[in-house]
């Protein structure tokens, strides 16, 4: 059979072959400490369970329209103005199956073959593979600690090109767990829209992120530009992965062009799960995610104390998602080997910085602390013993 060249070009997500390693290894009786995947252990609140079980009382669950429940785009807009005081028009919001979702459907409303897009490397895989099957050439630009493995207005600006149609950020950043400044966005933000180019903001890890010292929480792109589309998720801070819900805010002008798509993408997304989506809203289960929010915090200090012990640099302090990126390059390995080894020696999973981009993924690590305090504790002896034996 021929497979397309589209489908060739796509690399694998190397975190899933470590995963199922560390799955054989579990099969085989060993206890592994899974540090590898970035999915929060403690599921939904227990207000969206009720809610789930509550909407399975027979009714049919037929389709939605392309873009959502009316009510749930409501909520969504109605979080900006609460979490971020933002007004948001809910005609903007668009209901997704995922984050992963809202990026493709953009990426296929922006992206014509041959268009140069702006990524900084290292970051989340997915997104520059989205954009490469679409068509467009992805700019990998180096994102280094001494700016928070972020890129900055100063280089969007050097690797610009003729063909530039966008620039991609995701902050705070899979797999650093670091923000970008508010003013450097602006300045990127800037830059792209005087010259007539798209700026798409992945905010998914957003409302995981440390709130200032008068207790507001970071600043949504949706506020800093009202032209950028910007992508989030019910995943990672309303701990839904499996539930395949996500959305988009976009510009007015791009809405039905994405609504067309999502009609022939998706038809809709799931309406079990929109519906109990729903209660995420509700104060009951905005109170949980606030404190998960400050256990993430909790188990960020103890692994950076862990790992600082062990002698294991950590760059750049992550204050948002619950990644830390970790330098191994003075173990003397790479970090596939060190990632192989931990595994297969001291049963700790992690993921290599191949996934990542090419930039710093030979002497960087991902460590994901989206596991218990005693499981993390557990990790860090693991690793200590692991890197006094190289
Ligand atoms: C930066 C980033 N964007 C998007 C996604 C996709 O998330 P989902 O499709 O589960 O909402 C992820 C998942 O890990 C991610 O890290």
């Amino acid at each position: 059979m021929r497979i397309s060249q589209r489908a060739q070009a796509v690399a694998p997500f190397y975190a899933m072959e470590f995963a199922k390693h560390a799955a054989m290894l579990e099969a085989d009786g060993h206890r592994v400490v899974r540090l590898n995947i970035g999915e929060p252990d403690f599921g939904a609140t227990p207000v969206v369970r009720e809610a789930m079980r509550a909407a399975m009382d027979g009714r049919p669950m037929a389709y939605t329209a392309a873009l959502g429940l009316p009510a749930l785009r409501e909520a969504i807009a109605g979080f900006y103005a609460d979490e971020h005081g933002v007004e948001v028009d809910p005609a903007r919001v668009v209901v997704t199956a995922g984050a992963s979702a809202a990026l493709l459907l953009t990426a296929a409303a922006l992206v014509d073959p041959g268009d140069e897009v702006i990524i900084g490397d290292p970051s989340y895989p997915c997104n520059r593979q989205i954009m490469e099957s679409f068509g467009a050439r992805v700019r990998l630009v180096p994102a280094t600690a001494e700016n928070r493995f972020q890129v900055d207005a100063a280089a969007v600006r050097e690797h610009w090109s003729d063909r530039t149609a966008g620039v991609m950020i995701a902050t705070p950043s899979n797999p650093t767990g670091t923000s970008i400044p508010t003013a450097e966005l602006t300045a990127i933000c800037d830059l792209a829209r005087s010259r007539n180019a798209w700026r798409l903001v992945d905010e998914i890890y957003l409302n995981l992120s440390d709130h200032d010292a008068q207790g507001r929480p970071p600043q949504t792109a949706v506020a800093l530009d009202p032209g950028a589309v910007v992508v989030n998720s019910f995943s990672k801070y309303f701990g839904m992965t499996g539930w395949r819900l996500g959305w988009c805010v976009l510009p007015p002008a791009l809405v039905p062009a994405v609504e067309r798509l999502a009609q022939n993408y998706f038809i809709c997304p799931s309406t079990p799960a929109q519906v109990a989506a729903l209660a995420c809203f509700t104060p009951e289960a905005r109170a949980v995610c606030e404190q998960r929010r400050l256990e993430f915090a909790a188990r960020r200090a103890l692994v950076l104390d862990g790992l600082s012990r062990i002698g294991l640099p950590v760059p750049v302090r992550p204050d948002g998602a619950f990644y830390v990126y970790i330098d191994i390059s003075g173990t003397g390995l790479t970090s596939w080997e060190f990632c192989e080894r931990a595994l297969q020696e001291a049963h700790v999973a992690l993921t290599p910085g191949r996934d990542f981009g090419t930039h710093s993924a030979d002497t960087h690590v991902r460590l994901s602390y989206t596991a218990s305090i005693p499981d993390l504790g557990e990790g860090l002896t693991r690793l200590s013993r692991f890197v006094a034996s190289l």
